[in-house]
């Protein structure tokens, strides 16, 4: 038997009064506490100076000396186990009280999604030319690359002049171009390429030390085109331009490769072409493996495994002239494809018009 039980053997026959009924009360007393507050007006009652345990102490000078000493060893014991059971509880409550104010202080950041799916609300996601504009914005970015951006209406000096082409140069007939009633006739256009944000860049690197640059350039582009399952009149390029000191063409060259298969995966190629722009010398124009047939030869690529996305080239010194920069000092690259026809090779979108159809059943696809 152990000391415990002995105890509450005893005190079923000890003459102090009721031992039993105030441990039984005592327990039910301190089990009851809901809080740490509560505990300590229970301990106060049961294990106090007035609680019933001290009153019976108290009267134990009432007893004969054998029943004195048996009733005191029994409340002594009643006492300690009410003492270990107080702290017991103090300790349980105080976990309890912690863990709920840790919960309290939580902050819940997880979204609330309804448990039903039916009830669940459609979520949008990016258009594929966003989403493709994104992602090559994010490769440039991993390659050193900073992004900028110009406006969408500019004069004819941005999008021609400053770019060594002259008005009535005849190069200017690349580019179908959309005039606006805005000033002298034919001053002001919607750009025909991003090329003019090079300018832009080139003369705020001059104004404010901001030389060397190594700049991507996205946005939306207008040509006075008809639309067809290879052209829009609205779409949207990004512009490259790097000008250092020392660049080179084999530069330009692993730019291209770089992204290319960063871009389209290891297995799509870039290869140059020699070309003419009017801003660049030597110019280029850039093709990439047929994402289709992946080199072999189809139709898209009129059997020839490549597809052409954009120009490229050394920038002009007549460019550099045009800004003020020292063309002695300073060499660049440029380069400049349409996002829109990396959407249709990397998706192999059959027709370009799709994009701009906002046709839902074709967005969700994406
Ligand atoms: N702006 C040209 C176009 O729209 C593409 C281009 C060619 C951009 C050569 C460049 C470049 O930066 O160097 O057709």
């Amino acid at each position: 038997m152990s000391d415990r039980s002995a105890a509450r053997a005893a005190v079923a026959t000890v003459s102090t009064p009721d031992a039993g009924a105030i441990r039984h009360d005592a327990l039910r007393t301190l089990e009851g506490a809901a809080s740490r507050a509560e505990l300590r007006i229970a301990v106060t009652a049961v294990l106090g100076k007035r609680s019933p345990l001290a009153l019976a102490h108290r009267q134990l000078g009432s007893l004969d000396a054998d029943a004195r000493k048996e009733a005191g060893r029994v409340l002594a014991e009643v006492r300690a186990e009410l003492e270990e059971v107080a702290e017991r509880r103090g300790s349980e409550l105080a976990a309890a009280e912690r863990a709920a104010e840790l919960e309290a202080d939580r902050l819940d950041l997880t979204e609330v999604i309804p448990a039903s799916v039916a009830d669940r609300p459609v979520r949008g996601h990016h258009h594929p030319v966003s989403a493709t504009r994104r992602s090559l914005e994010d490769v440039f970015v991993g390659m050193g690359f900073t992004v900028a951006e110009g406006p969408e209406i500019e004069t004819d000096w941005y999008n021609f002049g400053a770019l060594n082409m002259p008005p009535a140069h005849p190069a200017r007939g690349m580019w179908d171009t959309f005039y606006l009633e805005l000033g002298e006739p034919e001053s002001t256009v919607l750009r025909t390429h991003t090329s003019p944000v090079q300018i832009h860049l080139l003369e705020e690197a001059l104004a404010s030390g901001g030389l060397p640059i190594h700049a991507v350039m996205p946005g939306r582009c207008y040509r006075r085109d008809t639309p067809d399952a290879r052209h829009l009149a609205t779409f949207h390029q990004i512009e490259g331009l790097v000008v250092d000191r020392a660049v080179t063409f084999a530069d330009l060259a692993g730019t291209i490769e770089t992204f290319t298969t960063a871009y389209f995966g290891s297995d799509i190629h870039a290869r140059l072409r020699p070309a003419y722009f009017p801003f660049t010398e030597p110019s280029a124009e850039f093709e990439i493996t047929c994402t289709l047939c992946r080199g072999a030869g189809c139709r898209t690529c009129s059997q020839t495994g490549w597809i052409e996305l954009g120009g490229c080239g050394m920038v002009d010194p007549a460019v550099f002239d045009a800004v003020g920069i020292d063309n002695e000092e300073w060499q660049g690259f440029a380069f400049g494809f349409g996002i829109d026809r990396c959407v249709q090779m990397r998706h192999q979108i059959a027709d370009m018009r799709l994009l701009t159809e906002n046709d839902i059943r074709f967005a969700r696809q994406f």
